[in-house]
């Protein structure tokens, strides 16, 4: 998981890091929201803005819907196209909340990104007790199945999510995951082409984490996630683009804009766009005062924006959340502060009003260079 990662790896490298001077200095004051929303601004510029939603909240905050009208072009689903959520049993699919959540998109003129075809994560419970043989005819016809059932309909897919995890020691840097033991690394190949058969018309995707830092651990993934994206181009297996999901710490590890950048150029030149995938900024490492949180968390948009969005090959910018009412950082026991007090990490509170950081967000759409 992202935070249990970021947390032993600031643990080990210390408090020095709490001053990272790439976001230390101070945010722009808020200024009146623009006529046009986020969704324009970057349109403008040729980049596709939104965010993550679940079915719950649309159903519960019609301020949401709102927000999403003005600041979003395009929405991925938090859970509801995940395994836990789609499949109660190893015959049976449920596609009950995905399509009420597709089906508002489409009323509100959203497009859709799928999450995710393949995660270790929200496996349901009876995936554990599967064999090896009954783990690949079951990726098989999942992915089959739902890529066929939403053909047409979506942007792209996070085919795979989370491939990567040096630490594991497995060649390539890949992860020890449920695929991986049953199919071995090939698993990525089979679940790209069996997405492609599924849906000609979505753009494929490989999503991972830590990703961003200058740090050896991000670093270390930085290059296996190239390797991996080269060798995949190479043997001419369909990806698109890269996911990054980008959950940033406020006050956490150093970040090097023009490394990053370096990196973003890099993907593009295997021929991938890269989609900034589920942006969202923590702020548990900083004091209690809310001002300076929210001040601290807008320079962290400012700045990794900033550098993301100067480099054309970024198509997409999806945050994980617009508001801090029901961000998954309170939820996640890894990610919530210490001191117990709501993060304010989204360009909304909790009372779906604009803070800093969507000033922040705004001021680093309106300086992007314009992209095809
Ligand atoms: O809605 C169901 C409910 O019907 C069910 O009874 C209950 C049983 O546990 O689960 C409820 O679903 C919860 C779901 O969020 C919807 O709110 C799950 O418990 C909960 O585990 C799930 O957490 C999500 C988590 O991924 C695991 O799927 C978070 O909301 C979501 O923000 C988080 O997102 C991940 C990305 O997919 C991948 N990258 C990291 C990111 C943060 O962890």
């Amino acid at each position: 998981m992202t935070v249990v990662d970021r947390r032993s790896l600031l643990a080990s490298l210390g408090a020095g890091l709490l001053s990272a001077p790439a976001f230390r200095s101070a945010a722009a004051a808020p200024a009146a929201a623009p006529a046009a929303g986020l969704a324009k601004l970057a349109a403008d510029r040729g980049v596709l803005f939104g965010t993550a939603v679940n079915h719950a909240s649309l159903g519960r905050y019609p301020a949401l819907t709102e927000i999403l009208r003005a600041d979003a072009a395009i929405v991925v689903p938090e859970w509801e196209l995940k395994w836990a959520s789609l499949r109660p049993s190893p015959t049976a699919f449920d596609f009950a909340k995905a399509d009420s959540l597709l089906d508002f998109a489409g009323r509100n003129r959203l497009a859709v990104r799928g999450h995710a075809l393949l995660w270790h994560e929200a496996l349901p419970r009876w995936f554990a007790g599967l064999t090896k043989q009954e783990t690949g005819r079951l990726v098989a016809d999942h992915i089959g199945t739902v890529a066929r059932r939403y053909a047409g309909r979506l942007h792209s897919w996070d085919v795979v999510n989370e491939p990567i995890n040096p630490r594991d020691g497995l060649p390539g840097g890949l992860r020890n995951s449920p695929f991986y033991q049953a199919l071995g690394p090939s698993y990525l190949e089979t679940a790209l082409d069996l997405a492609a058969a599924g849906d000609p018309s979505a753009r494929l995707v490989i999503n991972d984490y830590n990703l961003e830092m200058q740090v050896p651990e991000h670093e270390a993934r930085r290059q296996a996630m190239l390797a991996l994206l080269a060798g995949l181009v190479r043997r001419r297996i369909p990806v698109h683009a890269l996911g990054i999901q980008a959950h940033l710490d406020a006050g956490g590890a150093p970040f090097d804009p023009a490394r990053f950048r370096a990196f973003l150029r890099a993907v593009g030149d295997l021929g991938l766009a890269v989609y900034i995938t589920e942006l969202d900024v923590n702020d548990r490492l900083l004091g209690p005062d809310p001002a300076a949180r929210d001040m601290a968390v807008a320079e962290v948009y400012r700045t990794f924006l900033g550098a993301a969005l100067a480099e054309p090959v970024v198509k997409v910018v999806m945050l994980w959340g617009v508001s801090d009412l029901g961000t998954w950082l309170n939820d996640s026991p890894n990610a919530r502060r210490r001191d117990g007090l709501p993060i304010r990490g989204l360009p909304y509170d909790d009372q779906f009003r604009p803070k800093r950081a969507w000033s922040a967000i705004r001021d680093a759409l309106l300086e992007a260079p314009v992209r095809s």
